[in-house]
C-alpha cells in the first residue's frame, strides 16, 4: 500500500502502466534503466567534484559544491526510488531483484544519501568564501563504523558534523547500496 501511494506521487499513471508493459515489451524499461543509470552517473561525477575539492582545499568554490551537492540531492530520496519502483526486466540493469523485497532497506539507504546531500549543500551555503577548517574532518576523527553506522539518525548530529565527514559517509551509502542491491 504505502509502495503504490509512493508510485503515485512520482509516477503519472500513464509512466506506471508503460513500465508494467514494458515487461513484456522493453523499451520503456530501457528508459527507466537508462534513466537511472545517467542519474547514478552523474551522482558519481558530482561525488567527484566534491571530493577534489577536500583533496586540494584551495580549489574550493562554494557555488561548484553546493552546485554538486544539490546534484546528488535532486537524484537521491524518493526520485531515487522511485526509478526503481517496478522490475524492470532489462538486460542492461544491474539491479538485483531483491530491491522490490527489501523496499524499506533500499528507500532508507536512498533517503540517507539526500540527507548527506542536503548537509553538503548547507555546508556550501554557509562557507562561501575559501573552505573553512570547520568544513573538515579533525585529525583521527572516527569515520562511523560499519554499513549500519551510516544510516542518518539524527539530523542535528549530521548538521554539527563537519561537511567533509559527512561526505565519506555519504559515500558509504553509495557502497552500501550497491553491495546489497546491484550485480557485480
Ligand atoms: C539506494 C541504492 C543506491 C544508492 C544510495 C546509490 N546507488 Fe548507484 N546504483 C544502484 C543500483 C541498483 C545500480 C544499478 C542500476 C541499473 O543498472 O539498473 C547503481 C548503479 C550505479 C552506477 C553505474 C551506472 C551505469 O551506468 O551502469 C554508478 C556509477 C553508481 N551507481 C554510482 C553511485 C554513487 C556515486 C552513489 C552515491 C553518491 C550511488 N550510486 C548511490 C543503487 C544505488
Amino acid at each position: 500500500m504505502r509502495q503504490n501511494t509512493c508510485m503515485n506521487r512520482f509516477w503519472p499513471l500513464s509512466v506506471v502502466g508503460a513500465v508494467a508493459m514494458a515487461a513484456i515489451a522493453s523499451p520503456a524499461a530501457d528508459d527507466v534503466v537508462g534513466l537511472r543509470q545517467a542519474d547514478m552517473k552523474a551522482m558519481a561525477a558530482a561525488a567527484k567534484t566534491i571530493s577534489g575539492m577536500f583533496r586540494d582545499p584551495a580549489s574550493y568554490k562554494a557555488g561548484e559544491f553546493k552546485w554538486a551537492a544539490d546534484t546528488i540531492r535532486d537524484r537521491s530520496g524518493a526520485v531515487l526510488s522511485g526509478h526503481f519502483a517496478s522490475e524492470a526486466a532489462s538486460p542492461q540493469s544491474k539491479a538485483k531483484p531483491n530491491i522490490l523485497k527489501e523496499r524499506e532497506r533500499f528507500d532508507r539507504i536512498a533517503n540517507d544519501l539526500r540527507d548527506y546531500a542536503i548537509a553538503l549543500d548547507a555546508a556550501a551555503e554557509n562557507n562561501p568564501g575559501p573552505m573553512t577548517a570547520s568544513m573538515r574532518m579533525k585529525p583521527g576523527e572516527a569515520m562511523g563504523g560499519g554499513p549500519l553506522g551510516t544510516h542518518v539518525r539524527n539530523e542535528q548530529k549530521l548538521s554539527a558534523m563537519p561537511a567533509e565527514h559527512a561526505f565519506h559517509l555519504m559515500l558509504q551509502t553509495c557502497t552500501t547500496c550497491h553491495v546489497r542491491f546491484r550485480m557485480e
